[in-house]
């Protein structure tokens, strides 16, 4: 027996010692220890040994069993560890490789645009307004002394959303002229950027829905000057100073008088060309000093309050600024196009 005992633990611990893998070391944990195992049937051998003989058969099968779970003991733990060496070494980081940069989008052109006349005007003391894109004819026309008969109240021109013509998409930023005064103390200085809607259709130059930002000064002693001036300067931070405009007389329902101002093309520089077709100017937005009536019916007294306003055409004003030949390339957001900003 004690011959037996001596070639099991020397057998389990060889065993032991090489054991390659977790299922191979429950099979031996089984074979010597368990149940049905080889230190089992040694002990059930005791009985034949005489009671001298038992204790100390007892003692060395309890240093047998002793020495084989220690070495089971061990044979765990130097499988884990290579376990987990493997895995750290699967895992292992290398951070010398370059990263994988993030793409990151930008602000669209247009409103790149809007921004710095935002901040234009802001700088010179304006509140900026916001206001819906859904409003009264009241508001977009006769508060704005456009009455009824007005071409530009056509059913072939606006958006109306019932039969009596009282509800509309916007075709102008010029109702928050109205708004502003119903809601604003005097004087005032705003702009009003946002979208409006037209019954066009698109190409190059046109589209039903586009942007513009109308501005608005009321104060006392305010003059065309004081007009000619602003826009000025807005041009010359808009577009390098020494940019050229002009202003043309024209005719608009809530200002008199009323004018338009061009700015000299920026692809020839006066000379005449196809972008400017032929003319060396290019449209930029309509102004004037706001009409009596207008002032009155909002409820400012026009001998002693005078203002001036003006519509500036958003999308118009980027392609200026950015060069751009195209209006579409603005609302089509290929981003072979916006990546170019
Ligand atoms: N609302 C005009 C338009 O859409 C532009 C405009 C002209 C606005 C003169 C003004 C203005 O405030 O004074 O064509």
């Amino acid at each position: 027996m004690k011959e037996q005992l001596a070639r099991m633990r020397a057998e389990a611990l060889a065993a032991l010692e090489a054991v390659k893998d977790a299922a191979a070391l429950d099979e031996l944990r089984v074979k010597y220890l368990g149940k049905k195992g080889e230190l089992t049937a040694v002990l059930k051998q005791m009985g034949r040994l005489s009671a001298e003989e038992r204790p100390a058969m007892g003692a060395l099968a309890n240093e047998v069993r002793a020495a084989v779970e220690t070495a089971l003991e061990t044979a765990s733990k130097k499988l884990e560890e290579a376990a987990l060496e493997r895995k750290l070494k699967a895992e292992t980081v290398d951070v010398t490789i370059p990263g994988k940069t993030a793409h990151m989008g930008h602000r669209h052109p247009m409103y790149m645009a809007l921004d710095e006349i935002k901040e234009i005007f802001v700088g010179m003391g304006f509140t900026v307004l916001d206001g819906p894109e859904v409003e009264l004819a009241e508001l977009n026309f006769d508060r704005l002394n456009a009455e009824e008969g007005h071409p530009s109240r056509d059913w072939s021109d606006t958006f109306y959303f019932d039969a009596d013509s009282r509800v509309m998409l916007r075709s102008q930023t010029s109702p928050m002229q109205v708004r502003a005064m119903e809601t604003m103390e005097l004087p005032m200085r705003i702009i009003a950027p946002g979208r409006v809607y037209r019954k066009d259709e698109v190409d190059a130059t046109h589209s039903p829905m586009f942007h513009q930002v109308e501005g608005m000064v009321i104060d006392k002693n305010v003059t065309m000057a004081d007009l000619k001036g602003t826009l000025n300067k807005l041009v010359e931070q808009l577009y390098g100073p020494g940019t050229r405009t002009r202003f043309r007389p024209h005719h608009f329902p809530f200002t008199e008088p009323s004018c338009e101002m061009d700015v000299q093309c920026h692809k020839c520089g006066g000379a005449g060309c196809p972008t400017c077709k032929g003319e060396g100017w290019i449209e930029l937005l309509g102004a004037g000093m706001i009409h009596p009536t207008v002032l009155e019916m909002s409820g400012i007294d026009p001998n002693v309050w005078s203002g001036w306003a003006f519509g500036i055409g958003l999308e118009r004003t980027a392609m200026r600024r950015f060069k751009i030949a195209d209006l579409r390339l603005i609302f089509e957001n290929d981003v072979r196009f916006l990546e170019q900003f």
